[in-house]
């Protein structure tokens, strides 16, 4: 009989492409995870062969076990963007580890990220929260195995920071960093079948922080990309300098601090990804351009629409 495994965060992005690539596997049933079974997204994934979608909420211990019962395998992610309630993710992700210990899951995949404040003196929440419980699950070896996968910026993300007619018909990148620094990227659609090479390996990748990455780009080299695979889009990068004021001073959205201290720890250039590794646990990463190019009318019909 196929093993079981659990999906979390399966109606997103990372959920999403980790729930697709299990399943062109064909070598699991897979529970879907959602708060709401009835939405359109959970409706699409109910469709799909072995794949049953079940209601749970990180936030109700209870709603957990019947989940994770008869699972071999959990792969979650938390979203601090979702709430912005301090702590919370992390409560989240150490009452589900609980969980999976109590309910014999046997291998765990986390969506984990460094702790910034560690390294740089200022917090970000949704970077340290999710260190908290990558460290919490390292802890459980005796108990289970626990993998955590460290996305970078996702290349639709740098995509959304190319401001929408921010000046007429010019368009702004908007990202606080310098243009010589570098930045670890990917398609967050590959991050599904890095995942499932962790677990078809479990010896190999236990108690491993594996730091993935598609791309590893100046900003200066973003924009050339840019301006090169949606011409006929302008986009223009004023420089670090003048996104520092825009973060800083101007845009007013929950979590701007947060996300204003994740680029100045890019910045600083000692965040560490794996191109190597993430290309043998998905020899078909794309890398950005290839990315563009594939998704531009997508890309310069929503940017002028
Ligand atoms: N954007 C980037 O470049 C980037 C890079 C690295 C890491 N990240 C991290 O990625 C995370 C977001 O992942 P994503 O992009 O896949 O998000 P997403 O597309 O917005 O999806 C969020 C998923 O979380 C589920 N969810 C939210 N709250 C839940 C709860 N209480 N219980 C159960 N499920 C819950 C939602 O399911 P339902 O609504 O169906 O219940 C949904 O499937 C963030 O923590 C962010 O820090 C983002």
């Amino acid at each position: 009989m196929s093993k079981v495994i659990a999906v979390f965060g399966a109606t997103g992005k990372q959920g999403g492409s980790v729930l697709r690539s299990l399943v062109k596997t064909d070598r699991y049933r897979v529970r879907a995870v959602t708060r709401n079974s009835s939405s359109e997204k959970a409706k699409e994934l109910s469709n799909l062969k072995n794949v049953v979608v079940v209601e749970a909420d990180l936030d109700n211990k209870d709603s957990l076990d019947v989940v994770l019962k008869g699972c071999y395998g959990v792969f979650f992610v938390t979203d601090f963007t979702a709430h912005f309630v301090k702590n919370k993710e992390v409560d989240q992700g150490i009452n589900l580890i609980n969980k999976a210990i109590i309910n014999n899951v046997k291998h765990i995949v986390f969506s984990g990220l460094e702790n910034v404040e560690s390294q740089i003196n200022e917090p970000c929440l949704h970077f340290d929260y999710k260190a908290a419980i990558e460290d919490y699950g390292m802890k459980q070896k005796d108990k289970l195995n626990f993998t955590s996968v460290r996305m970078p910026m996702y290349y639709q993300e740098v995509v959304s920071s190319v401001l929408n007619k921010a000046f007429g018909n010019r368009f702004l990148l908007n990202i606080p960093m310098d243009s010589g620094k570098k930045l670890y990227i990917m398609n967050v659609e590959d991050i599904g079948n890095c995942v499932a090479s962790v677990f078809s390996d479990p010896e190999q990748y236990k108690s491993q922080k594996i730091g993935l990455c598609g791309d590893f780009l100046k900003v200066s080299d973003i924009v050339l990309l840019l301006n090169q695979e949606l011409s006929p889009l302008k986009i223009y990068f004023p420089g670090g300098w003048f996104n520092r004021v825009l973060f800083r001073n101007i845009l007013r959205f929950p979590g701007v601090k947060d996300l204003q201290i994740m680029f100045e720890y890019f910045n600083l250039q000692i965040m560490k990804r794996d191109p190597d590794l993430t290309k043998k646990l998905n020899p078909e990463v794309v890398n950005f351009a290839t990315w563009l190019n594939k998704n531009r009318n997508e890309i310069i019909n929503n940017k002028i629409v």
